[in-house]
């Protein structure tokens, strides 16, 4: 008998779904997953590590945790990015956890725990930060996802990242790209509809880089996918721009409806002098450009948008052309950030003489002109009707239900309904970031 497990994840939906196959992994050596953490044998931390935030908050949760674990003799594993960052390091400030595994090195897990139970490696302090294929490689028949029997699941066919962005941890923490067998994944998504999966979001850090032994790639793989029945929507993320292909831009109009016509592209920053160095490999111009070829395949089609604020040496003059940006393109999501050093980056070297204040002065700034244009751009929605494919109750009020469009808005409704099903929904309220309706 093993025991059982609970699982902590922060960061993307690469790391979201990353714990998905720990949960798998877990339960393929017998442990069942614990009601409440304060009940689990092994307590698994998937961390991220893409702002110093989000990793300065792992040792914090470490410390919360340290008696829980000590009372019940539970395991402690920190997972994910900042074990591939810190490695041994973790030992230092948190002496009490029993592994360290990072995200591509995931199988020495099963073996680390059967040797702790044994009673042979307590205090090992194992470490495994290899850059192995673990994670892609796991058998997609054993991924424990959150909300089995949802109409919806994430399905990984790329891992990692070969570009060198000058503030990105990422090539560190998931190493260099290896892919899936494109008949890997169609076996997967396969599976995933004869289940009633209606709904597969194709995963990587750079997915649009896909491109397997046989040189199928991303554009391939949609037209594969939208030819399976009951597969009635197709989602990919995240894209680099530079990797917009015309090919993959018709393989994409060729796919509608099922591909959905919302497409993250991360632009990072308005201003061409910025993104030479951040290292993009695209200026202004040729994003504009990709996003108007993409808007005359697919007329209707949405944007998301990343947006780091407060780079080494952004001028005022490079922030407004960020700010002139979200005015040319009308995003209806942004995800902005202030900059943020990470260790190993080549952005270290770069002189950053903007105060840590000035930098959130901008960020707000940015935020709130954005508020503006999707307070505008949602209020487009009223009074129409739209289709959302069902996620659950809301968390805040259990009466309405939740679910998104297919332009990934995220809609709240009253009426009869149930997880999985498409609904009709008439819209009567919307916000800068949400829709409400009525079935
Ligand atoms: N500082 C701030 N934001 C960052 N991102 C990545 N690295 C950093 C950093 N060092 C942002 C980028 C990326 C998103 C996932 O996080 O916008 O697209
Ligand atoms: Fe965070 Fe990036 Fe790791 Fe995802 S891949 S968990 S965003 S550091």
């Amino acid at each position: 008998m093993s025991g059982s497990y609970h699982i902590h994840t922060w960061g993307c939906q690469m790391n979201v779904h990353d714990s998905e196959k720990l949960a798998g992994l877990l339960e393929r050596e017998g442990y069942v997953r614990a009601s409440d953490e304060n009940d689990a044998d092994v307590i698994l931390l998937n961390t991220c590590s893409i702002r110093e935030k989000a990793a300065e908050k792992v040792f914090s949760e470490l410390g919360r945790l340290r008696p829980i674990k000590e009372k019940n003799k539970a395991v402690l594993g920190v997972c994910g990015c900042v074990a591939q960052q810190e490695g041994e390091r973790i030992y230092q400030r948190a002496p009490y956890v029993d592994f360290v595994v990072g995200p591509r090195a995931t199988e020495s897990i099963a073996p680390t725990l059967a040797g702790i139970r044994a009673g042979g490696q307590r205090g090992l302090r194992v470490v495994d930060t290899a850059y192995r294929d673990d994670s892609i490689k796991f058998p997609f028949d054993e991924i424990r996802r959150v909300g089995e029997g949802r109409a919806k699941a994430f399905v990984t066919i790329i891992e990692g990242c070969n570009h060198r962005c000058t503030y990105c941890i990422v090539p560190t923490t998931r190493g260099r790209e290896i892919y899936r067998p494109i008949e890997t994944v169609l076996d997967e998504v396969r599976s995933l509809a004869a289940k009633g999966v209606l709904e597969v979001e194709f995963l990587g850090q750079t997915v649009n880089a896909y491109r397997d032994e046989n040189g199928n790639t991303l554009a391939d793989l949609l037209t594969e996918t939208s030819a399976i029945d009951s597969i009635g929507r197709i989602r990919f993320t995240t894209s680099h721009p530079a990797q917009m292909t015309p090919r993959l831009m018709d393989a994409m109009a060729a796919t509608q409806p099922k591909l959905c016509a919302y497409l993250h592209l991360p632009v990072q920053s308005g201003s061409t002098r910025v993104l030479q160095r951040m290292r993009r490999g695209y200026d202004r111009e040729t994003y504009l450009e990709k996003i108007q070829a993409l808007r005359s395949r697919i007329p209707g089609i949405v944007f998301g948008t990343d947006i780091i604020v407060g780079f080494p040496g952004e001028t005022e003059e490079d922030f407004e052309e960020t700010i002139q940006l979200l005015d040319e393109v009308q995003f209806d999501t942004v995800y902005s950030f202030a900059f943020s050093p990470r260790p190993g980056t080549k952005a270290l070297d770069l002189v950053d003489e903007l105060a840590p204040a000035e930098k959130h002065v901008r960020l707000q700034r940015l935020q709130e002109h954005q508020k503006a244009i999707q307070a505008r751009r949602m209020a487009r929605w009223e009074g129409q009707t739209v289709e959302v494919l069902v996620e659950g109750r809301s968390k805040r009020n259990t009466q309405r239900w939740t679910g998104r469009t297919v332009e990934a808005r995220v809609v709240n409704f009253e009426g009869p309904s149930e997880t999985g099903r498409l609904e009709q929904v008439r819209i009567t309220e919307t916000t800068p970031f949400s829709l409400t309706g009525r079935v």
